[in-house]
């Protein structure tokens, strides 16, 4: 059978939970979205969490509402500092909104930015620092936490690939001013699409319940900040105000119900996951020909990077056959390094420096599955395969 990118982590639970959903007749966003919510926020420590049907709706309304709050609002031509690895729709809503990139080098080894370039991306124009944590692995957040208070930056941490993270025992996702999380099907918690927002800042909150819901006031408290412009005394207006310009990605109850199943099972999963990892770096440390994706705090270990050494002279196209041969799936790092894709034609960006760690990893890396059960016959085998190139 083959060794899998992906697999379910459903069990009876989230079958059971749509199917209370499915009697309920209450499909849309409700009780139990709200309740996943809640329990999202209260088991990363955080004062908010608002789901939304993806994680790329999460950094699109995250994004939006730093424009629209009400203290220093984000503006069209502003600079934002972002690593030049992540998945695209980490940049998208940046070039939607008008802001300038700045495209940061990231770390060979941990594959996050590397944060000694930050003073060198810095400009009276910049406004904002994003910070990926590639594939489980935490980035320098506490260096990046430092830098942004340093020089009254805003912090947005895009965690949708590091579900269940830490670094000096604080949750990745935790350190940004926003936080965003997916939930798609091949990440550490599924709610088959679905994605959050978390956030301390209640004023970020309120924006994000509206932008996702048509810019609508209906899911905001009486007596939020957004409120105010209007008066509340007729049922009539009341029942139908759009205060601010949104979207609608609402997410589905169902969505929410098994996301308070998964929830559930999340520490029993990332148990597992780290005991593959033991397996796999243990396999792999010592391999000179591969580098592996060196650990920062503590890693939920989303997948398995390699990376052909660049220092030797290896054939790229015979590593992929024979794991084609070996029924081994395998794919790019993430989305590869964003200023290779023909998208970035359409953005206002810089590169500082150099990228040329991004470019190797784009090029001569790839990472295989990991899974929440036991993969190590599946790790044996990757290691006779490539051992036998
Ligand atoms: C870093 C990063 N940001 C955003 C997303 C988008 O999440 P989604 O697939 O839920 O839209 C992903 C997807 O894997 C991701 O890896």
């Amino acid at each position: 059978m083959a060794y899998e990118l992906s697999s379910t982590s459903w069990g009876q639970e989230e079958l059971d939970a749509m199917q209370r959903v499915l009697r309920s007749g209450r499909f849309t966003m409700g009780e139990q979205v709200r309740l996943f919510e809640d329990a999202f926020a209260c088991r990363f420590g955080m004062k908010h969490a608002v789901m939304v049907n993806s994680g790329s709706s999460a950094n699109l309304v995250g994004v939006a509402t730093l424009f629209y709050r009400s203290k220093r609002p984000l503006q069209r031509g502003d600079e934002v500092i972002v690593p030049a690895i992540s998945w695209a729709t980490t940049f998208h809503p940046l070039q939607q909104y008008g802001l300038r990139l700045r495209f940061v080098d990231v770390e060979l080894d941990t594959l996050n930015m590397d944060v000694s370039r930050l003073d060198a991306a810095l400009t009276p124009r910049t406004r904002m620092v994003v910070a990926v944590s590639i594939l489980g692995n935490p980035a320098a957040l506490d260096r990046i936490r430092a830098f942004c208070d340093a020089h009254d930056l805003i912090f947005f941490e895009d965690n949708c690939e590091s579900l269940g993270a830490s670094l000096n025992g604080r949750p990745t996702g935790t350190f940004g001013d926003i936080g965003t999380f997916s939930t798609f099907y091949s990440h550490h918690i599924s709610t088959m699409e679905g994605g959050l927002l978390v956030t301390n800042d209640t004023e970020i909150d309120h924006l994000a319940r509206a932008i996702r819901n048509h810019g609508w006031a209906r899911d905001l408290p009486a007596d939020s900040a957004l409120n105010r412009e209007q008066p509340l005394d007729d049922p009539f207006f009341e029942a139908y105000r759009f205060v601010v310009p949104g979207y609608n990605v609402r997410p589905l109850e169902l969505a929410g119900a098994v996301g308070l199943e998964q929830l559930k099972k999340l520490d029993a999963m990332l148990a597992v996951r780290r005991q593959n990892a033991a397996h796999f770096v243990g396999l792999f440390k010592d391999d000179p020909r591969f580098i592996i994706q060196r650990e920062n705090g503590s890693s939920s270990w989303f997948s398995f990077t390699m990376i052909l050494n660049p220092a030797m002279n290896l054939d790229r196209a015979r590593v992929m056959d024979a794991l084609r041969k070996g029924d081994i799936q395998f794919r790019m790092i993430t989305g590869g390094c964003f200023p290779q894709h023909a998208a970035v034609k359409y953005f206002d960006y810089d590169i500082v420096g150099d990228i040329a760690n991004a470019r190797i990893a784009h090029e001569r890396g790839f990472f295989v599955g990991n899974h929440p059960r036991d993969i190590t016959a599946d790790l044996d085998h990757l290691h006779r395969v490539l051992e036998s190139v």
